[in-house]
């Protein structure tokens, strides 16, 4: 079977086509950095976050969710160093006045717009935080920013989390949610956006114990990467030098993908020492102090921090699961998500939508099928051909089609449907049950 490699052209035409990711505001002329999720682009990213949820929280003992709000006391981000530090390096062209990221830039001597030599000013720290005002003054003491990192709203809540739960070291606390970074170039689709979703755990440890609570992680994120789908030859660990991690990590490795756009950072995991609970308890005043039973001592725990973003990761799954092939003489895309993430996990059909008691034997089925997963589809538009077409686009695993031999009309095939595999476009004919059973055992 050809396969055709994905462009990241192809993959945001069909983004768009099939109703998974559309840009922003589009109507207007978009808006640089954002874009809306529709139907399959969210339950996408849905199955995605359920699956970092039930991984990594719901089968743990040693792990709290939190769903802080993104708007924070400014002291918070002051104390997290984010106000002073959270900057990349901006400059601009004299001749064109546009703005570049100094550390993106291919030839630091040339403007990448209008290609002049020599026109590129100095850098200067560009503070990615949006900012906006909280209530009806606009002054300085109103001041609020949306969150850069959902990080902080797992710290800020260390101290409510041990009130209400009194965990035992070492214990994480999860957070799912939205961040806001005022990036200077927005690029590359989903890949580096102004508003982005994070799916962060901020794990506490004893200080001598962090190497192996890192290690443990690492693990982890391979696993997750292997639940999602994604080619481990894709995914490839970077030890970040220390002059380029973030301003808190005493050691990262950076998860970088193979993505049609390059290699790039896909996940990230520091270990961020005591250095925000430190330096929260500095600022706010109150003691963030651990009281470790086993040890019998007062400490502030240290912290390794997985992070994952949901856009980036979406797009690897996309990315990696694009494939262009001919299948019965015609030319043909699909999408070879794996059953766990696919938005639609089957599609009934069937064979003839004139025919009431093919369609009522179709939607008995669907029901049927429904109570291993509400997410299967029905489709009697077109002929079947099409059909298949427009599921095997979107990445639904299986189609099931109803026909007379459904019905009884060969008596020993009452009860049978058709099932299509779509990455190979093999039929099978099994019972009703037998199909249930192959929808419950590809979405385990
Ligand atoms: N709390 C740690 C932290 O925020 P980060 O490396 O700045 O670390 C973590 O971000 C993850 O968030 C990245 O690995 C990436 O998946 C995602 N991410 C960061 N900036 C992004 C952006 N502008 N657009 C999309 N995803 C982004």
């Amino acid at each position: 079977m050809e396969t055709a490699p994905a462009t990241l052209e192809k993959i945001v035409s069909l983004a768009k086509r099939r109703g998974f990711i559309f840009p922003g505001s589009e109507i207007y002329g978009g808006l640089a950095g954002t874009f809306d999720y529709g139907h399959y682009g969210l339950a996408l990213k849905k199955n995605i976050e359920a699956l970092w949820w039930r991984m990594f929280v719901d089968s743990r003992d040693d792990m709290y969710g939190v769903d802080a709000d993104i708007l924070m006391n400014p002291k918070a981000w002051e104390a997290s160093g984010h106000v002073a530090g959270f900057s990349d390096p901006l400059v601009e062209c004299a001749d064109c006045k546009k703005r570049f990221r100094a550390d993106h830039l291919e030839d630091p001597n040339v403007c990448p717009s209008c290609g002049k030599k020599g026109t590129i000013g100095a850098a200067r720290q560009f503070n990615m935080m949006f900012k906006t005002q909280a209530g009806a003054t606009e002054d300085e003491a109103s001041t609020v920013y949306l969150r850069p990192e959902t990080a902080g709203g797992i710290f800020v809540n260390f101290k409510n989390t041990v009130d209400a739960f009194h965990p035992k070291l070492p214990f994480g606390i999860a957070q799912i949610g939205k961040a806001f970074r005022n990036e200077i170039a927005p690029r590359d689709f989903i890949f580096r956006v102004r508003e982005l979703e994070q799916m962060e755990i901020e794990y506490f440890v004893r200080p001598g114990e962090w190497e192996e609570a890192f290690e443990a992680w690492r693990v982890q994120m391979h696993a997750f990467a292997e639940a999602i789908g994604l080619p481990q030859g894709m995914l490839h660990e970077l030890e970040v030098a220390p002059e380029d991690r973030a301003h808190y990590s005493k050691r990262t490795i950076d998860f970088e993908f193979d993505y049609p756009f390059g290699r790039k950072e896909l996940w990230g995991l520091a270990y961020r020492t005591d250095f925000d609970l430190s330096a929260h308890q500095a600022a706010s005043g109150q003691s963030l102090q651990f009281l470790d039973e086993g040890a019998q001592e007062k400490l502030i725990p240290h912290v390794i921090e997985p992070s994952f973003g949901v856009g980036r990761t979406l797009l690897a799954i996309l990315a990696s699961a694009y494939r262009e092939d001919e299948l019965g003489g015609e030319a043909r895309t699909y999408l070879a998500l794996s059953p766990k993430v696919a938005p639609v996990k089957a599609m009934v059909s069937p064979l003839l939508k004139n025919k009431p008691e093919l369609v009522a034997k179709a939607k008995e089925v669907r029901k049927e099928l429904q109570k291993v997963h509400p997410a299967i589809a029905w489709d009697d538009n077109g002929n079947i051909g099409k059909r298949y077409r427009r599921q095997d686009e979107i990445g639904t695993p299986f189609c099931i089609t109803v026909d007379f031999d459904t019905l009884g009309e060969t008596p020993e095939l009452k009860d049978t449907v058709t099932l299509r595999h779509r990455d190979t476009g093999e039929q099978e004919r099994l019972s009703i049950a037998d199909a249930a059973e192959r929808i419950r055992e590809a979405i385990a």
